[in-house]
């Protein structure tokens, strides 16, 4: 198969996601707090992938400022990704409709009722995370119009299930709507892989942070080209009577001392010097800020240094146009090599 042909079966094989989300290439940047603001974003819509705005903790005017600001530097579509547990999610709602973003991702959780027919309502598309078939098809019912799925291998929040499972059960099960593929995928075979099984496009979040143009740290970014896949590990829970949530992040001091802190906390607990609530609540607000401390403060000792296993596929700073040609390049050349008999990447 020659490159022509290659590129117009990718076109092909992606069809419904770009029709979905109006861009170039069906290739999200999942939104990452801190990091996923204006400019990381704009530079991925007009790299021809779909940027995610990541409202995290943002007000109501603090998310519609990014969102014009964003409007500003691109002219392609992007998104926004809203928590669902944020207290303001009915205000943050109305300020996407407002602005008229066109797709919303709610994250963290099922959506509470009425978020999603109220987007859909006032002209938005919105798109769910699925940790399982049976609650991919409720969210279908419920009215999602694009299913993201997101394994283990991701960075930050994470389920208990790798990507290929996840893919392999819920693909095949969802058909009425598109599904989009998140959580380690670091190059263009991995992308066409999924696409293959049924994706309709893929979500990449720890690719994109030593973008040029993301405004992560420079110790943030640093710390990303050193780290291995094995560096970047989920949280630890010491005690099934203190839940923690699985977080995938470089293990760096914070890490060690997070560990110490769930001992000595249990060890008081348990000797009677705190109650359920105190010591769950010393473990909860332990990583409060810790985000932010190292994506922008550049402390990445203690702060939270959020990555996926694909990190060791992010080895130097580059622009963001060229991390989604690169991805394309690598798929199309998969393709290419595999038509003609031959092993991807193997020598010509
Ligand atoms: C630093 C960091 C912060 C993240 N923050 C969020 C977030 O605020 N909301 C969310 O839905 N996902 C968040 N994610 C997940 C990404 O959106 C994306 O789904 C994930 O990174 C994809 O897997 P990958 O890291 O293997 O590419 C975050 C990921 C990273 C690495």
């Amino acid at each position: 198969m020659d490159r022509k042909a290659a590129e117009a079966h990718l076109d092909e094989l992606w069809q419904r996601g770009r029709a979905f989300l109006g861009s170039r290439y069906a290739i999200m940047g999942g939104a990452m707090t801190w990091v996923s603001e204006r400019h990381l974003v704009s530079a991925i819509s007009n790299g021809g992938g779909f940027g995610v705005i990541a409202c995290g903790s943002m007000t109501p005017d603090l998310l519609r400022t990014e969102i014009k600001a964003t409007q500003e530097l691109t002219d392609k579509p992007f998104g926004v990704n809203l928590i669902t547990m944020h207290p303001a999610l009915t205000d943050l709602i109305g300020v996407c409709l407002e602005t008229k973003v066109g797709h919303v991702v709610l994250a963290g959780g099922l959506p509470p009722g009425g978020a999603i027919q109220k987007l859909k309502d006032g002209g938005a598309k919105v798109m769910c995370f699925a940790p399982a078939v049976a609650l991919a098809k409720k969210l279908v019912r419920s009215g999602a119009d694009a299913i993201i799925i997101e394994g283990m291998e991701a960075g930050g929040h994470i389920g208990p299930v790798s990507t290929s499972v996840l893919a392999q059960e819920i693909l095949p099960a969802i058909r009425d709507v598109p599904v989009f593929v998140a959580g380690g995928i670091g190059r263009g075979q991995a992308m066409l892989g999924y696409l293959e099984m049924g994706a309709s496009g893929v979500q990449l979040g720890t690719r994109f942070v030593c973008a040029t143009e993301s405004i992560a740290h420079p110790n943030f970014k640093k710390a990303f080209l050193r780290a291995s896949a094995r560096d970047a590990m989920p949280s630890v829970q010491l005690d099934p009577r203190f839940p923690v949530i699985p977080v995938r992040a470089l293990v760096n001091d914070g890490v060690k001392k997070f560990n110490e802190m769930q001992r000595q906390v249990i060890d008081r607990f348990d000797k009677g010097e705190l109650d359920m609530k105190a010591a769950q609540l010393e473990i909860e607000h332990f990583w409060a800020g810790a985000l932010r401390r190292a994506v922008i403060d550049g402390d990445v000792d203690s702060g939270s240094v959020m990555a996926g296993q694909s990190v060791g596929m992010v080895v130097k700073e580059q622009q963001t146009a060229e991390i989604i040609r690169d991805m394309i390049e690598e798929a199309i050349s998969a393709l290419a090599d595999r038509r003609t008999g031959r092993a991807a990447g193997a020598e010509r």
